[in-house]
């Protein structure tokens, strides 16, 4: 058996197309959505994902500002801007890119923006929100995983779902989200005994581990949903997975490649948070 791949890019064009309909119904009553995305040091990953994240917002013609700073810069300073950006009435987003630099107390910085504007969903108050089943806004990268559920119609009622990683980025908020989808979840991680038996049971298996290939065959039920979270650098420059995608397409019933697969969806969930917070303000 082989594996239907789930296409991350055809997906985010779809959700896009509606996305730009929506913004130009805003433009209409003079509402144009505004992200700010605040990076701070020279992490080059970090650095791709916000260039990626203010390209997305210009393609989809959102306003965009990025404020770049050294990875030496007092974090009083980052608060200050936080706090303009909160006043900013162009502005209905803000993003700070993690990880942040050690001197840094990220949860402070997360938490001095306004909870209205806080479109990756990590502000206390919104990650309550979430797990009360009343989120305002859902963290990007799961809630593009809850896209592909939707668009293959996976069955999530009563399915048993492991997520292997328990950050709060991913893995908390996607257990989060599949248990309020009636799944029976398992959340695994780097302390977990027999992770194979864990993960061979699961119909839905969601890797946010951050090892290349870390997902083998052999841990997959056969039919089961395979979602890719993690973007690895192999030594010849190229980029995988968590999941051994070769090997397990073989075996899984549906499956997220990488690249082209959780990654245009989070970026694309980025927008559709941003654009709500924009609907919000301007009602
Ligand atoms: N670093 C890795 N993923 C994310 C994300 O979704 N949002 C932010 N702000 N930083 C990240």
């Amino acid at each position: 058996m082989t594996a239907t791949i789930l296409d991350g890019n055809a997906l985010a064009q779809k959700l896009r197309a509606d996305f730009k309909t929506r913004a130009e119904a805003l433009a209409a009553k003079g509402t144009r959505p505004g992200l700010a995305v605040i990076l701070v040091g020279e992490d080059p990953a970090s650095a791709v994902y916000v260039r990626n994240k203010v390209a997305a917002c210009e393609k989809a013609s959102f306003h965009s500002e990025k404020i770049v700073y050294p990875a030496d810069v007092a974090q009083d300073v980052v608060l200050r801007k936080i706090a303009e950006l909160n006043a900013d009435a162009k502005i209905h987003g803000i993003l700070v890119q993690l990880p942040l630099p050690k001197h840094f107390d990220s949860d402070l910085v997360l938490e001095a923006i306004a909870p209205e504007k806080d479109v990756d969903g990590f502000h206390a108050e919104n990650v309550g929100a979430l797990m009360q089943g009343q989120p305002r806004f859902i963290p990007c990268t799961p809630y593009g995983v809850t896209k592909f559920f939707e668009e293959a119609g996976v069955k999530l009622k009563g399915a048993e779902a492991v997520v292997i990683g328990r950050s709060n980025i991913v893995g908390k908020p996607m257990a989060m989200l599949l248990l309020q989808a009636g799944a029976t979840v398992t959340i695994c991680h780097s302390q977990t005994k027999d992770l194979a038996f864990h993960t061979k049971r699961a119909d839905v298996l969601v890797a946010a581990v951050g090892r290349p290939k870390f997902v083998t065959a052999d841990m997959v039920k056969p039919g089961a949903v395979v979602i890719d979270v993690g973007i690895n650098r192999l030594p010849d420059g190229k980029l995988c997975g968590d999941v051994d995608f070769d090997g397990v397409k073989e075996v899984a019933g549906a499956i997220t490649p990488v690249p082209g697969g959780v990654g245009p969806m989070t970026i694309t969930m980025l927008l559709a948070n941003t654009l709500e917070a924009a609907e919000r303000s301007a009602k």
